[in-house]
């Protein structure tokens, strides 16, 4: 077996591992990856990109924003739709300036790749039986399989950033894990098109067949989604046949621009709330979607695992910086105070703006329908979304 040592071993090489690697690296602070599969598969899955302030501001420090600055377009808001009556959240003027920015994660990843790459930090891709030992000790350790040879990577820390899926959150034992989770009575059928977008920004619909949104990755492609039966499969959903139900469910001004074209991406996702506490164990940390998934609805997915990596980064710096190891047991309760608000308004975005009347009684549809208009009718109700949307401020370490 070969023994490899880093300061910070990172499990996953997606946003969050990429994002903390490149962090980590700036600050001086070594770091290995390890990534199941090959970087063309991780570029290869499609993903939203919404990015709050926080998450901008991170990327910066990173030094991976020149194309974030070129691409990514600014939203100054987005349209919410019931049944066709749209109200304009105006995020810039109810939260004092601040905006979100439109740019693919699928996009975000290419740059942190390639900015890893050219700083020659090492990543392990194609790494199999990635398996984290004592994680309580002092001395924590990784093994993996690569090339066909066994590896001992040997840590002061290890950062679970591998995924729903991945090995780090079962690696804290199940009498010290809480799971909170909810499943949806529903998923989301989403089609990437090379036709120009409806709108400039988002469309957030409401509406007695079920929600639509209208969202876009460039002035040339379009990414639209509409909610569907869990049953359903991509094959009930022939082009023509999503285009006239998307179409019925937009705002009658945005149907009129509808421009249709071929899908060139196609697939059916369920969603999900879930939470797990702690999101730490010893000398391992959970981030992103290893501790934490939130359904679609509120754009959070990759802005709460970048305040996961702003926490994290931040305590490293002062454990290897400042000499201050003890500052460790701050990660969980910090991370999870911010988790939790961004779970709490994914689940309320989704109650109000999709069709459960496959689950709950007609009764429920009136009462989220009223609370929708109720926030939508008032500054201060726009404002609670609005300042939801953009993201509260990182909460600073003690
Ligand atoms: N060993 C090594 N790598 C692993 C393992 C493992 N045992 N298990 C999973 N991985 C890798 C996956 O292949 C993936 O590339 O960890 C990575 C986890 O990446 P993501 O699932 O994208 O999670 P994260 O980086 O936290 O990004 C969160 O992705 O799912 C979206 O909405 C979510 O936008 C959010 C973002
Ligand atoms: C997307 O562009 O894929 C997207 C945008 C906002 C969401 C969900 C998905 O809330």
């Amino acid at each position: 077996m070969k023994t490899i040592k880093t300061q910070v071993a990172i499990i996953g090489a997606g946003p969050s591992g990429l994002l903390l690697g490149q962090l980590l690296a700036k600050q001086g602070i070594d770091n290995i990856i390890l990534e199941r599969v090959t970087g063309d598969y991780v570029l290869g899955r499609i993903r939203a990109g919404i990015l709050e302030q926080g998450f901008v501001n991170l990327v910066r420090e990173a030094g991976v924003d020149a194309r974030m600055d070129a691409e990514g377009e600014i939203h100054d808001g987005f349209e919410i739709a019931i049944n066709g009556e749209c109200t304009y959240i105006n995020l810039k003027e109810l939260t004092d300036g601040q905006v979100v920015v439109c740019y693919g994660q699928v996009e975000i990843t290419r740059d942190l790749m390639e900015a890893r790459a050219a700083a020659g930090l090492q990543t392990y891709y194609e790494a199999s039986e990635v398996q984290p030992l004592d994680v309580k000790s002092g001395q924590p350790a990784i093994t993996f399989t690569h090339g066909g040879e066994q590896y001992r990577l040997e840590c002061d820390y290890i950062a679970g950033c591998d995924g729903f899926h991945g090995v780090s959150r079962k690696t804290i034992p199940s009498d010290v894990r809480q799971e909170y989770e909810r499943i949806y009575p529903f998923g989301w059928l989403g089609v990437m098109s090379d036709t120009p977008p409806v709108s400039p920004e988002l469309i957030y619909c409401r509406h007695e067949r079920g929600f639509a949104l209208a969202s876009r990755r460039s002035a040339t492609r379009s990414r639209y989604y509409i909610q569907v039966p869990l049953s359903d499969r991509v094959e009930d959903w022939p082009d023509e046949v999503f285009w006239d139900e998307f179409k019925t469910r937009l705002p009658p001004d945005a149907a009129a621009r509808l421009v249709t074209g071929p899908s060139i991406e196609k697939s059916i996702a369920p969603l999900r709330s879930f939470v797990c506490e702690p999101m730490q164990y010893g000398r391992l940390f959970l981030v992103g979607d290893a501790a934490h998934i939130v359904p679609p609805t509120g754009a959070k997915g990759l802005n709460l695992a970048a305040s996961d990596v702003a926490t994290l980064y931040r305590i490293m710096t002062r454990v290897y910086r400042d000499n201050d190891p003890d500052c460790i047991t701050q990660y969980s309760d910090i991370a999870l105070r911010r988790v939790w608000n961004g779970e709490r308004f994914s689940w309320w975005m989704s109650n109000m703006l999709h069709d459960f009347r496959g689950t709950e009684n007609e009764f429920f549809s009136r009462m989220a329908e009223s609370e929708l208009r109720y926030y939508l009718a008032s500054e201060a109700g726009q404002k609670v979304i609005a300042e939801q949307y953009v993201g509260l401020p990182y909460e600073a370490l003690k």
